[in-house]
């Protein structure tokens, strides 16, 4: 089995400080990459600023700055936020560093090589804050304005020499790659409006601009900035020394597993960036999923609308964890959710204070005050508790594929109704009545607390903080963290101490408590 794990998100346009949506391909994206992590898996997760193009080059104008200079301003946000958010990421590409440039020049003479790029002229509608050509059935007219239906951003008329790359060449190469690579594009009902985009045509793509200039110069032609997404989508091979094919981490990463983004820029991802890499005769990635939106109110919460939330704030109010929480449990992997801070407040009070902090929290003050903080020696596992634990062994290798199959609900219900179990079990087992029996007070004890661990485990690729703050009670430490090791139920070292723990989750009071 290939044990090696090739994850990126986005990259990020620098023309503002991220937001919300930012925040959330991150964190999901951090999430299977923490999961692979502790399943065994060499992980590469890539993150990312997109910083060239006319959309920064006038964001930069704006504001006075040179490009360079606005671009290294802002992806160092994109940075910080990182680790703000706490994710994992292997690196952070800037498609502005050399060794980028280097690795798009060298796919462009590829290209062109193989005749898949020629000279013409391009005339037709442009989104800048897009990045996007548009045909005119995609256009409609709002209030004298002409702006692209799928986006509600505004275009403008661009008329001039450009390069092509011939697309239309790959049409029935790409449809015949969709259908007997059938979870490639994900969620499947975005596979089929791409399917049935490619279906209805592909016009060759226009691949380079001249009007402007801060962009990466066409190989041979000085008077040309290669298309913006020509350059950003090579950063997924960039990163892993492209053209050097030979080099380690290109041979254990590539192709990738799977490109994480948003489903606005799914036409970039599901048709483009594959077809450039057929006419490359580079491997395609596995996977491109495209995920649903933060809405603010019935819209996408995005820069250029203004109606964007800063995960700064939210987490400075909350804390870190209970957004990742949020993210991951409350808005439905694939489709669209909104952020509300009630919604929010109910899952510290109930899931993360009530759920798992209270379960911890009672079982150790338990253990320390009758088992002296020691893990109990003399145990003798009844049919309950090896019904309870069991569960978990029999459900590994279904949580394993469902994470494959990205399904996070899977992953988040069965940590809710474990966490239910384990309350109702140790309620049930009432061990404050079983002080004359050492044994059962023993085992009791011994197996919540090995659900503990279980729990914490398989927490933490959403809350690692507070998983980690948890598996103290254990002295067990981050790279200690093996999701195989859910199944065994004999983890627990007897006579190793039981540390206890500060409050991992307060409740927050509401007013219509
Ligand atoms: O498109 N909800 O960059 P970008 C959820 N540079 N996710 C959101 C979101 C929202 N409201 N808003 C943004 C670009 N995102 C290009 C990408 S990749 C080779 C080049 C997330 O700064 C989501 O992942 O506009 C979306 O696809 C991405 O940010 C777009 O970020
Ligand atoms: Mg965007």
């Amino acid at each position: 089995m290939d044990k090696n794990f090739y994850i990126t998100t986005p990259i990020y346009y620098p023309s503002a400080k991220p937001h919300m949506g930012h925040a959330y391909s991150s964190i999901i994206a951090d999430f299977f990459a923490r999961f692979k992590k502790i399943d065994g898996f060499s992980v590469f997760f890539l993150t990312g600023t997109d910083e060239h193009g006319l959309k920064i080059q006038r964001a930069a104008e704006q504001r006075n700055l040179d490009p360079l200079e606005l671009c290294d301003q802002i992806s160092q946000t994109f940075k910080d936020l990182s680790k703000t958010l706490n994710l994992t990421n292997t690196d952070f590409i800037r498609t502005t560093e050399e060794r980028h440039k280097k690795s798009v020049k060298y796919l462009w003479k590829e290209l062109k090589k193989n005749d898949d790029i020629y000279l013409s002229k391009y005339s037709g509608w442009y989104s800048v804050s897009d990045e996007a050509f548009y045909n005119e059935n995609e256009i409609e007219n709002v209030d004298g304005k002409k702006i692209a239906t799928s986006s509600k951003s505004s275009v403008e008329w661009v008329d001039e020499e450009s390069y092509f790359f011939r697309l239309s060449k790959w049409q029935k190469p790409l449809l015949e790659y969709y259908k007997n690579n059938p979870n490639f594009i994900q969620p499947e009902s975005r596979k089929n409006e791409v399917i049935s985009f490619v279906e209805s045509g592909l016009k060759d793509l226009s691949v380079s601009r001249k009007s402007f200039s801060w962009g990466i110069k066409v190989p041979d032609d000085e008077n040309h900035v290669i298309y913006v997404w020509l350059d950003a989508l090579t950063n997924y091979i960039s990163a892993l020394n492209y053209p050097d094919i030979k080099n380690q981490l290109f041979k254990r990463y590539w192709p990738a597993s799977i490109h994480l983004i948003g489903k606005d820029i799914l036409r970039f991802h599901a048709i483009y960036w594959p077809a450039f890499l057929l006419a490359a005769k580079i491997k395609l990635p596995e996977k491109v999923y495209g995920h649903g939106w933060i809405l603010s109110g019935e819209e996408k919460m995005s820069k250029s609308k203004g109606n964007i939330l800063d995960p700064l704030e939210i987490i400075k109010i909350y804390g870190l964890d209970p957004l990742r929480y949020y993210l991951i449990k409350e808005v439905s992997f694939g489709n669209d959710g909104n952020i509300s801070q009630n919604k929010l407040e109910d899952c510290i009070n109930s899931d993360l204070a009530n759920n798992y902090g209270n379960l911890c929290q009672r079982v150790v003050s338990f253990a320390v005050k009758n088992l002296k903080s020691k893990i109990p020696k003399k145990i003798k596992f009844e049919d309950e508790d090896i019904k309870i634990l069991d569960n978990y062994k029999n459900n590994i290798n279904k949580i394993r594929s469902k994470i494959d199959e990205n399904d996070i609900n899977f992953y988040i219900d069965f940590i809710i109704n474990s966490l239910f179990a384990a309350n109702k079990y140790f309620n049930d087992q009432e061990p404050w009545k079983k002080k004359e029996d050492t044994v059962r007070l023993n085992t009791i004890v011994y197996t919540t607390l090995e659900i503990i661990r279980k729990i914490s485990f398989m927490l933490y690729p959403i809350i690692p903080g507070t998983s980690l703050k948890a598996l103290k009670i254990f002295d067990i430490n981050e790279n200690e963290i093996n999701f195989s090791s859910i199944e065994k139920h004999d983890n627990l070292k007897p006579e190793s101490k039981i540390n206890s723990i500060d409050i991992l989750f307060r409740k927050i009071e509401k007013f219509d408590d």
